[in-house]
């Protein structure tokens, strides 16, 4: 068969299977009512490196927090074992079939970071752990807040999660030895589930502004038709002003003191998203400070948006890291399932140990104080706000 034969049979395989996603997504639309629920299952997910310790400390909190339902069952904490990245290499998976399996049985996750093998890496070239959960569990909202009030910024990214560069990343086509071809996907329910999430958040918490960001002067068919459904959704929020972005403009414009303190939310394609949200949270104190939100309409996972720091744990530290992503994403986790003042108290008491009071230090290494000993910290302070 000549080459170009080969490449037109795979693209089509693509293709069909992009097009059975839609058919999925479709019919997975109704979003679950965790009020209506007798029990909450929560799936706890460490994952590689640092992950174990970060998780465990934000699992604590969370414990903490939900005693009381925890007590009388209508919290159930399920720990799910073998997303390590030897598990994965071993078996050349991203996610093992038995974890999916015991994911699936999850209404919410709390997930540790996961090592995301690359080319020349000592492991197997699997896809990341978190893009396959994101796709198999169709997490389509990755919610990625930053806030640091002191400069007037408060900004929510919708980052799209399941389309765009990342929809079949690891299956991108080499025509020959010459030539590669990766592709990006766009579907209009794609598009409107998020961008609609975006403008629902804003309309639900007094927003005035909901700003795009694409590529679309250059990538015309995909970011053109998210940019077409995003004037079309705003139509229907006649209260919320809207602009757009091009991508590159945007990450200089999160460095313009007088402009950034404009964007509230902000909604775009897969993998602008990942880029512009790593930049907002150095504004933060980095990407140890921010949690994330990837929900879909049957199933939630939360995360740091950090990776799994090994060398952290080569070189005995692991029980110094930061567990302030992971406890971001619980607190993000407790509002999802309807937890509203529960995570509220959680966040307050984050800011209070993390910014305001500061009474134990994270550095990372020894000069510090341990993971447990910061969740310690949020507990008391957290029963603190409470007697008050
Ligand atoms: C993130 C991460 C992941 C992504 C990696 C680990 C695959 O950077 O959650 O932002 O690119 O989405
Ligand atoms: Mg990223």
């Amino acid at each position: 068969m000549d080459k170009i034969t080969q490449a037109q049979e795979k693209f089509a395989k693509l293709l069909q299977e992009q097009l059975t996603r839609v058919e999925t997504m479709k019919a997975n639309a109704e979003p679950v009512d965790y009020t209506k629920l007798d029990q909450i299952v929560i799936g706890l997910c460490g994952g590689d490196g640092i992950g174990p310790a970060i998780t465990n400390a934000a699992k604590d909190v969370l414990a903490f927090l939900l005693k009381d339902d925890l007590a009388a069952g209508k919290i159930v904490f399920k720990d799910i074992e073998g997303l390590t990245i030897e598990n994965r290499a071993a078996l050349q998976k991203a996610i093992p079939d038995d974890v999916l399996a015991e994911l699936k049985k999850c209404h919410v996750i709390l997930k540790g970071p996961t090592t995301t093998p690359q080319q020349g890496d000592p492991w197997p070239n699997v896809e990341s752990a978190n893009v396959a959960m994101r796709k198999e569990l169709d997490l389509f909202a990755n919610v990625r807040p930053v806030r640091v009030p002191e400069k007037g910024l408060d900004w929510t990214f919708f980052r799209e999660n399941t389309e765009g560069a990342y929809a079949v990343g690891s299956k991108g086509i080499h025509v020959d030895e010459d030539l590669a071809v990766d592709f990006t996907v766009t579907t209009t329910l794609g598009c409107q589930r998020i961008i609609r999430a975006a403008f629902e958040y804003a309309k639900a918490n007094s927003k005035t502004r909901v700003t795009a960001v694409t590529k679309a002067n250059v990538i015309k068919t995909t970011d053109g038709k998210f940019l077409d459904i995003f004037r079309e959704i705003a139509k229907n929020y006649p209260g919320i002003e809207i602009d757009e972005w091009y991508i590159d403009i945007m990450t200089a414009k999160l460095i313009d003191e007088k402009r950034r303190t404009q964007f509230q939310v902000l909604v775009m394609p897969n993998l602008y998203g990942d880029i512009l949200t790593d930049e907002a949270a150095e504004f933060q104190g980095g990407v140890g400070t921010a949690g994330s939100a990837n929900t879909g309409a049957k199933y939630a996972m939360f995360e740091a948006i950090h990776g799994s720091a090994p060398r952290m744990v080569a070189e005995g530290r692991h029980i110094y890291a930061d567990p302030a992503s992971m406890m971001r994403a619980a607190a993000m986790l407790l509002a999802h399932i309807g937890y509203t003042s529960e995570a509220a108290l959680y966040t307050q008491a984050l800011d209070i140990c993390g910014n305001t009071e500061r009474k134990l230090k994270i550095t990372g290494r020894d000069t510090g104080c341990t993971c447990d000993e910061f969740a310690a910290y949020v507990m008391e302070t957290i029963t603190r706000l409470a007697n008050n």
